[in-house]
């Protein structure tokens, strides 16, 4: 079975591109057979595979939204079991197409206020399209005990929201520069590093999130998924925390 999952936000520079490819590779090293999508046209990710050469996972860039569906279809007839998009700041129709294929959508978000609400606009097309979503709080500053704090403060506004927050925070680090500069993931950069250590932890709290979502989907029958995702306590956990979330806004 091939999951995916989409890297969105609306707001710039919040680290889409750097989780992509820095998830896509432990997820990889994790023994998933992984494809990348690259709906930006700044190419960050295009650029990142020139640097790395031939070296999986292949990044393919799409500029049509009906071609993202078709892509998956045959990635997963070729055996391909995790899908990673990467996706524009802005809202367009390549960003809803993907969110529409999404098994999971992370939305990374540095951890202030500010980049939260500016989150919003993303976060409304994700629920309108009843997928699952968690925030990754990115570039979280490694000193002082102020990014956890802001999850903290996050979590306990809304109980619910701990639920749609990834663990591990993300911690600034020029290990993720670094690392697409080189063409690696920043687990393949420095292994023992901390930065590479996050990332695999990430990967493996995303990984639960797609099991759970399996799971949730063989309870439900196709053609009741759509309307039981509003009632299913189970299968809208994370749609029903951004509800109360979104509605602080
Ligand atoms: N955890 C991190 N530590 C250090 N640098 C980071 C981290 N995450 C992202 N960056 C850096 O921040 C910048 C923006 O990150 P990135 O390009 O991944 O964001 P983006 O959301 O894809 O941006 P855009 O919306 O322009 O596509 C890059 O220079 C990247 O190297
Ligand atoms: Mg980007």
């Amino acid at each position: 079975m091939m999951r995916t999952i989409v890297l969105a936000t609306q707001k710039g520079g919040s680290g889409k591109s750097t989780l992509a490819m820095g998830l896509a590779v432990a997820a990889q090293q994790a023994g998933e057979i992984v494809r990348l999508i690259e709906t930006d046209p700044q190419g960050t990710l295009s650029y990142w595979q020139s640097c790395r050469g031939l070296a999986e996972p292949l990044v393919e860039p799409i500029q049509q939204p009906a071609d993202i569906a078709r892509r998956l279809d045959a990635f997963a007839r070729g055996g391909v079991t995790l899908a990673v998009i990467d996706t524009s700041s802005g809202i367009n129709e390549l960003t809803r197409a993907a969110i529409e294929q999404a098994d999971l959508c992370l939305v990374p978000a540095r951890p202030c206020v500010a980049d939260i609400i500016a989150s919003a606009p993303t976060v409304k097309i994700i629920r309108a399209s009843h997928r699952r979503f968690a925030f990754v709080l990115n570039q979280a500053p490694h000193r002082g005990p102020r990014a956890s704090e802001a999850a903290n403060a996050l979590c306990h506004n809304d109980r619910d929201l701990a639920d749609v927050v990834a663990k591990p925070l993300v911690t600034l680090r020029n290990d993720h520069q670094d690392a697409l500069a080189a063409g690696l993931g920043v687990t393949e950069f420095h292994a023992s590093g901390k930065s590479a250590s996050e990332i695999r932890l990430l990967w493996q709290w995303v990984e639960t999130r797609l099991i759970e979502g399996d799971e949730s989907r063989m309870r439900l029958s196709p053609r009741t998924e759509r309307h039981s995702l509003r009632t299913n306590a189970v299968a809208t956990s994370a749609n029903e925390a951004s509800s109360s979330w979104d509605a602080g806004l």
